[in-house]
C-alpha cells in the first residue's frame, strides 16, 4: 500500500516499543486518525484488547475494518473466483473489448497518442471509477476491472470487507502516480515510462494477493472501524482506555492525495476537474488539522478533551515544523499541559510527501517524535 503517512516502518522502530509499554495497563485501544490501518491492524493482531478505529475518509474504515472487525482467519478463496466471475460477466459490451484491445496493444506505438486514446475511449463509458480515471492513473481495461469488481463485491459481510479493502490496496499499488494520487504521471518523456510501467500492472493479481495477505491476518478480539472526526470520536473514550494519536501535519488536506483511494470506497464520483482529477472540494472531507490556524486549537481539544476521560496516549508528529503549522515542540508543550509524558523520543520513518519530482523515489527519511502520555 502506498501511503505517505504510514507508520507500519516505525513499528519495528520505537513505535511498536512503546505501545508494548502502554497497552499491558490498557482497555481498549483507539487508533483517531488511522490512514493505512498499520497501527490498527498491529495492536488488533498481538493484543487481547479491542480495537475502535476511525478516520475522515472510508478508505482508511474499510482498511482496518477487514482486519480489526474479524476473529477468524479465513482459508477458503472460492468466494474469491466467484467474485471475479460476477465481475467478468458484468464486462459484456462494446467498451470492455475495446479496452482490452487497447491494453494487448499497450507496447506498440507512443505513450502520449496512447494516453490521449485511453482518455477518448473511457470517457464514453458509464463505469464512474473508469470515467473519471480511466486513462489518468489507470489503464482502460485496469479501471474496467476496479469497476466491475466494486460493483459484485460480495453480499457476506466479512467477504465484502476483505474484498473492499483488497480493491482499495490494489488501487494503490497500480496507480499511476507518485506515492499518492494528487496527480497522474504525465505521458511526458520523463514520466512516461512509468505511466507505462503503472498501466501493465495485473490488477486481478493485485486484487488476489491483497485477498491473501488480509485473509490470514485477524484481530485476537472483535473491534470496530468507523469514519468520524477524532474530536467527535474522543468523547467515547473512557477511563483506561489507550488512544494513539497521528494527527495529520500536512497543510494540504489528505483527502487531496487519496481522493481515487476514496472513490473505490464509495463507488461512485462526482464531476471530476483539473490535473488531478478531483472531484469538488464538497465531496472530499476537509480537516481542522490541515489548517494553519485552528490545527493547534482542535489538537488542544482533543488532549483536553481525553484528559478529562482519564485515558493515557500515544502521539507521534515530526520533530520538525510542520506545514499544517504544528511542530514536534508544539506537540510536547500542548501534551504537557494535560498529560504526564512518560516517555519522549524521537524515530525516523520513510515519508512518501508530495511534491517532489523524482516520481519514483518519493521516499524521504523524516523524524518523527513518539510521546508515551499517562493521565494526571
Ligand atoms: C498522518 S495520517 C495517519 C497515518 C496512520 N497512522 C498510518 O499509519 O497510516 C493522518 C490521518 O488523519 C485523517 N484525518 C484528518 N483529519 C481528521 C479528523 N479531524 N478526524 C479523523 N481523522 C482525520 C486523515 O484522513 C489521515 O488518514
Amino acid at each position: 500500500m502506498k501511503y505517505m503517512g504510514s507508520k507500519k516502518s516505525m513499528l519495528s522502530n520505537g513505535l511498536g516499543e512503546a505501545l508494548d509499554r502502554s497497552i499491558g495497563e490498557c482497555n481498549r485501544v483507539f487508533d483517531l486518525f488511522t490512514g493505512s490501518g498499520a497501527v490498527a491492524w498491529h495492536v488488533a493482531q498481538h493484543y487481547e484488547r479491542e480495537v475502535i478505529a476511525s478516520d475522515l475518509q472510508a478508505y482508511a474504515v474499510a482498511l482496518a475494518a477487514s482486519v480489526i472487525e474479524r476473529t477468524e482467519i479465513l482459508n477458503s478463496r472460492r468466494w474469491v473466483d466467484s467474485w471475479f466471475q460476477r465481475a467478468e460477466d458484468r464486462q459484456s459490451g462494446d467498451f470492455p473489448s475495446l479496452a482490452r484491445l487497447f491494453q494487448n496493444q499497450l507496447k506498440d506505438g507512443g505513450i502520449t497518442e496512447k494516453a490521449s486514446r485511453a482518455k477518448e475511449l473511457c470517457s464514453s463509458t458509464d463505469f464512474p471509477i473508469t470515467r473519471a480515471y480511466g486513462g489518468y492513473y489507470f489503464s482502460p481495461i485496469q479501471a474496467v476491472w476496479l469497476d466491475t469488481l466494486r460493483k459484485s463485491l460480495p453480499n457476506n459481510r466479512v467477504h465484502r470487507k476483505i474484498g473492499l479493502a483488497a480493491l482499495i490496496i490494489a488501487a494503490s499499488q497500480s496507480a499511476a502516480s507518485p506515492g499518492h494520487t494528487a496527480q497522474p504521471f504525465k505521458p511526458n518523456e520523463t514520466a512516461g515510462r512509468y505511466l507505462m510501467e503503472a498501466w501493465m500492472r495485473d490488477i486481478q493479481f493485485l486484487v488476489r494477493r491483497a485477498v491473501d495477505t488480509l485473509s490470514k491476518k485477524r484481530a485476537m478480539i472483535q473491534g470496530k472501524a468507523c469514519v468520524s472526526d477524532a474530536n467527535e470520536l474522543a468523547k467515547q473514550v473512557s477511563e483506561g482506555d489507550l488512544v494513539f494519536l497521528d494527527p495529520p501535519y500536512s497543510g494540504v488536506h489528505y483527502s487531496r492525495f487519496y481522493h481515487v483511494l476514496e472513490t473505490v470506497a464509495v463507488g461512485k464520483v462526482g464531476e471530476i476537474s483539473g490535473n488531478g482529477r478531483y472531484p469538488p472540494s464538497s465531496e472530499r472531507p476537509r480537516s481542522e488539522y490541515s489548517l494553519r490556524t485552528r490545527s493547534k486549537t482542535v489538537f488542544d481539544d482533543l488532549l483536553r478533551v481525553l484528559s478529562e476521560k482519564g485515558a493515557s496516549a500515544i502521539v507521534t508528529f515530526p520533530a520538525d515544523a510542520a506545514s499544517n503549522g504544528m511542530s514536534g515542540e508544539d506537540v510536547s508543550v500542548l501534551s504537557g499541559q494535560y498529560f504526564d509524558i512518560e516517555e519522549a523520543k524521537v524515530s525516523s520513518r520513510f515519508s512518501t510527501l508530495g511534491g517532489d519530482k523524482k516520481h519514483r523515489d518519493a521516499r524521504q527519511n523524516a523524524t518523527e517524535l513518539i510521546l508515551r502520555l499517562s493521565p494526571r
